[in-house]
């Protein structure tokens, strides 16, 4: 058991025993919000509430409101504001709060990052703009909002050394393997076992249907690629709309 979930369990606990343990405060690692959350919403000192996705927020050590923060203007998906709006793969305009995720190398340029079904948790591929899903990063989580219900993206663990990809699909519950960040706008994801030479370096295989299936490089970009494989580094997008366009604006995204 992780100390949040020992921590909630305790703040559940106290529930239970009314007049006993009457908390205006959540504790460390305890839930501070969500949907359908009644308990406590404040945090200690010290400590600050965010939001892990719509139904769970988190008490997480430090004094910032946000957990993910882009370092560049550019960059995407803030970790802030309880998400109010639904947003889903194939919808056109990007929700606040969220990004589009999109690779920016041949043969796979401005094709964003989506459920293989979309709005479900299923492979994850990257596809066409018309069916671009929205994405938040907080507390290490790359979160697909999928019509309003939270899709979790989890790694596939390694089997053993010489496996050199990880496959990454959507799932309805979180995962405590693996860590993602906005690295400005760069999407990274590392774990404490495995030492990437470089965290930003993803690539896209197809499958026998010809999905671009997104996995993780544990080796450096662009060397001994895997046949079949194109290797991408993919990218917030805060655009109002998902778009294919190679533009100015677009050039180094
Ligand atoms: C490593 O794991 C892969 C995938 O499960 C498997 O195909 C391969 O045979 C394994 N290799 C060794 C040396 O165990």
């Amino acid at each position: 058991m992780t100390l949040a979930k020992k921590s909630s369990a305790l703040a559940s606990a106290c529930l239970l025993v009314v007049g006993a343990c009457a908390q205006s405060t959540a504790p460390q690692w305890g839930q501070c919000g969500g949907i359908g959350w009644t308990g406590a919403t404040a945090c200690p000192s010290g400590w600050y509430c965010s939001v892990s996705n719509p139904y769970y927020s988190q008490c997480l050590q430090g004094t910032v409101t946000v957990t993910v923060t882009p370092t560049t203007s550019a960059g995407g998906g803030g970790g802030g504001g309880t998400p109010t709006t639904t947003a889903s793969g194939g919808s056109s305009t990007l929700a606040p709060g969220y990004s589009f995720i999109r690779a920016v190398e041949d043969p796979n340029f401005h094709k964003y990052l989506q459920s293989e079904v979309l709005n479900t948790a299923s492979d994850a591929v990257l596809g066409s703009p018309g069916t671009a899903s929205q994405f938040q990063i907080t507390g290490g989580q790359l979160i697909q909002n999928a019509n309003g219900t939270p899709l979790y993206a989890v790694v596939e663990s390694r089997a053993n050394s010489t496996v050199m990809k990880l496959k990454m699909s959507w799932s309805t519950t979180p995962t405590t393997a693996g860590t993602f960040v906005f690295s400005g706008d760069t999407v990274e994801w590392s774990i404490s076992t495995i030492a990437r030479p470089q965290n930003n370096a993803w690539l896209v295989c197809p499958d026998a249907q010809g999905h671009a299936d997104v996995y993780i490089n544990l080796g450096p970009y662009s060397y001994q690629t895997p046949a079949g494989c194109a290797d991408e580094t993919i990218h917030a997008y805060t655009g109002a709309t998902a778009t294919a366009r190679r533009d100015i604006d677009d050039s180094e995204n």
